[in-house]
């Protein structure tokens, strides 16, 4: 018997459980029977013509012909009724209109011969790639990894550093600040972190000795892009804290690093230089791998090192005993060493890249050769 939309005699809550449980029946019976794309319009036709279908009338027969007082409690049930119609008829559509599977093959439409479609897997980024690696040389060793926030306070990034108020060495930082924060005490201000170092910092206000960290991450420079400068980079630091570390146990440490990441001929050099939260501080050389560490190739001058054997590679020294200070360290019981180096600078050497540009402009005929 075909199902029509019985008038409603009441409209309790019970009456019109039954009344859509008869038609949800009725419904569920009507598209088993469907079994190809022309009956399936019938069906959509008989539920969902805009004035005369199924849905229409329900909502003639029991939503407005409902007392005021029923009408809320009728609309939900109406509203259920008509996403199951919904569902089921738009569901079953599909299946209409493609067959059973064995019609598909026997037809045309679904030729099993045709290739696949590849769907290409990225590749990763080699920046993201040299920053793992290094990083996984230093767990090698025992190391964990800490993160800290793009976006620092002047303490963080100088004050806890062992940078003055108006020191000159923060001028080699060319640090880009986050506008109107005049009315902050300096140290509060905010700014593009311009190192990774304010990690030391956070580091070891939340750990007590001994600490072993790298800290891996984006930094920001107000410097003019060219060949070899970006205004974004990035860095890795470390920091090593504990009782009796020395001077040997940086250069060993660093020398594995260098070797593990550039091949094990390679030899290292600590230049001297300045870093306010390092005493003594140094600039780490390798021997120069395009020439192998002689300054000339190719019957000429080495350009890659400017013929002078060394490549300069990245920063470090023994943490400042002014650093522990800030972090509640006893500085007569603990000593460690801290170094920071620039993952473009490591990959263009690896991958030997003549433009640090090419990291950030996405071209992926540049990008596909890291996959
Ligand atoms: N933060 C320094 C820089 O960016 C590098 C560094 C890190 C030096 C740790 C010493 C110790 O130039």
């Amino acid at each position: 018997m075909t199902y029509t939309v019985p008038k409603l005699k009441d409209f309790s809550a019970e009456t019109l459980d039954k009344r859509v449980a008869e038609l949800v029946a009725a419904l569920e019976a009507e598209v088993n029977t469907v079994a190809s794309e022309a009956e399936w319009k019938v069906l959509r036709d008989r539920w969902m013509a805009r004035k005369t279908g199924i849905l229409s009338q329900i909502n003639e027969a029991w939503l407005k012909a409902a007392p005021a007082k029923a009408k809320p409690e009728v609309g939900r049930k109406v509203n259920e009724a008509r996403l199951l119609i919904e569902h089921h008829i738009v569901g079953k559509r599909e299946w209409a209109a493609k067959g059973t599977l064995r019609d598909l093959m026997l037809g045309e439409r679904l030729d099993i011969t045709l290739p696949g479609i590849r769907r290409p897997l990225g590749a990763e980024h080699p920046i993201i790639k040299t920053m793992n690696e290094i990083v996984s040389v230093f767990r090698n060793l025992g190391y964990s990894v800490e993160e800290g926030p793009e976006i620092e306070t002047d303490y963080y990034n100088f004050e806890a550093l062992n940078f003055p108020p108006n020191h000159p060495a923060r001028d080699t930082q060319d640090t880009l600040f986050i506008a109107n924060q005049e009315s902050k005490p300096l140290r509060d201000r905010l700014l593009l972190r311009t190192h990774t170092s304010p990690v030391q910092i956070r580091t070891m206000e939340k750990m007590k000795p001994p600490v072993r960290v790298v800290c891996p991450g984006k930094v920001h420079r107000n410097d003019a892009p060219d060949a070899t400068h970006s205004p974004i980079f990035h860095q890795v630091e470390g920091l090593a804290v504990d009782t009796n570390i020395t001077f040997c146990d940086l250069k060993g440490t660093l020398d594995h690093a260098m070797k593990a990441l550039f091949g094990s001929s390679v030899k290292t050099r600590f230049y001297p230089s300045y870093f306010p939260f390092t005493e003594p501080s140094a600039d780490v050389q390798i021997s120069c791998i395009f020439c192998g560490g002689t300054g000339y190739r190719d019957g000429g001058r080495c350009p890659n090192c400017k013929a002078s054997g060394w490549i300069e590679l990245l920063g470090c020294g023994m943490v400042d005993p002014n650093v522990y200070g800030f972090v509640d360290y006893d500085a007569r019981k603990v000593s460690g060493f801290a170094f920071g180096m620039g993952v473009e600078r490591i990959a263009i050497l690896k991958y030997g890249v003549d433009d640090i540009q090419l990291f950030f402009n996405g071209d992926v005929r540049f990008l596909e050769q890291f996959g």
